[in-house]
């Protein structure tokens, strides 16, 4: 008896198994869960009726028969039922993402149905908005970056037309030009790293690095400007300060651009300082200036690309200088932010990681 029931449990399993399997090869969601639903309703009966017939000898129980029927139909009815509820919202994002795929930028779905449903068509719109915002930035970059590079181009234009015409010798504009040149060699250089930081190509050749050195350099580079414009600048560094894991290049091309920007801001008899102390497990590099501070919509928008303080300045900088610094920190693992300082002016501070050998001497 106990060897019967065995088999009639292992038949009933390997029936149940084979049948979803074979289920899983149905083209729709509503016929599996409609083979699904009829399957378990009849395999039990299917079962109690073999297992009765071996064990009494009896093949027949009707009310058995008519209940389990019953039962399967209300099963295979409300899976169909089911089927709708979940089919429709996928139907529906499965035409919204043909019109997203088509150009249409605005399809969205509405958020109803089952959780599981009503999440993946939140999480639909949600990439829908996240697109439409990264074409209106790619939209306003290329008009921006066409713009500024349609400025010095212009100016070049009319510089050799003026010439050809006779109206000017060519000695007359060749320090222009290469001032215009000089420019667009600039803007040029800089949309491409910003290129190269979107897609993430980017090579950062990581060292052990003295950020004092860096700032020396980049201090000499600047040091003609500020005496012209008698700006006070100078470097205040901690002792003892760890090493920074950066690309030396890199972070000096972070440090000019703050540096410069504060040398712009800052009027005459005023002073830029470079402070450099450790923090944590990094090295934290400040650039403070005694200019104008920051505006509470420059501290919003100042890492944006191609925003600038005062768009009706022209051959003052494109915009781009903080956004690239931005990016080069970002890829260092730091952070980059603004703020202004109690004593007036601006501080535009970044963080480094400190070499691995060092964090153990850093203070905590
Ligand atoms: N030290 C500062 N003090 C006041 N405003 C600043 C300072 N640094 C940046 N800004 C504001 O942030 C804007 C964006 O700076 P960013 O360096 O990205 O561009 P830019 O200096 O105008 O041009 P570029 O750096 O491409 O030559 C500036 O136009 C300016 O309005
Ligand atoms: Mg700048």
């Amino acid at each position: 008896m106990i060897a019967l029931a065995l088999i009639v449990a292992l038949a009933t399993l390997l029936v149940g198994l084979a049948i979803a399997m074979l289920c899983r090869r149905l083209p729709t969601v509503r016929m599996q869960l409609a083979v699904f639903a009829v399957t378990a309703a009849l395999l039990p009966l299917v079962a109690v009726i073999v297992a009765g017939a071996a064990m009494f000898g009896s093949s027949h129980d009707v009310t058995l028969v008519a209940v389990a029927s019953a039962s399967a139909l209300a099963a295979a009815v409300g899976s169909l039922a089911l089927g709708r509820s979940i089919l429709g919202p996928l139907l529906r994002l499965r035409s919204a993402s043909a019109d997203l795929a088509a150009g249409d930028l605005g399809a969205r779905v509405p958020e109803v149905g089952p959780e599981e449903v009503a999440a993946v068509a939140h999480s639909f719109n949600q990439m829908g908005d996240r697109l439409e915002e990264l074409f209106d930035a790619r939209r306003q970059l290329v008009a921006w970056a066409s713009h500024d590079l349609r400025t010095p181009l212009a100016s070049l234009q009319a510089m050799i037309e003026a010439v050809e015409d006779g109206l000017a010798e060519p000695q007359d504009y060749f320090s222009a030009m290469r001032d215009q040149v000089t420019a667009l060699g600039a803007l040029v250089d800089d949309l491409f790293e910003l290129a190269r930081l979107d897609s993430g190509a980017i090579t950062l050749e990581l060292e052990d690095t003295g950020v004092p050195g860096l700032v020396a350099s980049c201090l000499r580079g600047v040091e003609a400007e500020a005496s012209a414009r008698q700006i006070r600048i100078e470097a205040r560094i901690d002792d003892p300060l760890p090493l920074a894991r950066c690309a030396p290049d890199k972070v000096e091309r972070i440090l000019s651009n703050l540096v410069r920007n504060a040398l712009r801001h800052t009027p005459s008899d005023g002073s830029v300082a470079i402070v450099v102390r450790p923090r944590h497990r990094e090295v934290v590099v400040q650039v403070e200036d005694s200019g104008e501070g920051f505006g509470a919509e420059t501290l919003r928008m100042m890492f944006d690309r191609f925003w600038r303080g005062d768009r009706s300045r022209t051959g003052d900088g494109a915009g781009l200088g903080l956004a690239i610094a931005r990016g080069l920190v970002e890829a260092h693992g730091g952070r980059i932010w603004a703020e202004n300082r109690d004593e007036g002016g601006g501080r535009v501070c970044f963080t480094l990681p400190a070499s691995a050998d060092e964090t153990a001497l850093l203070p905590s």
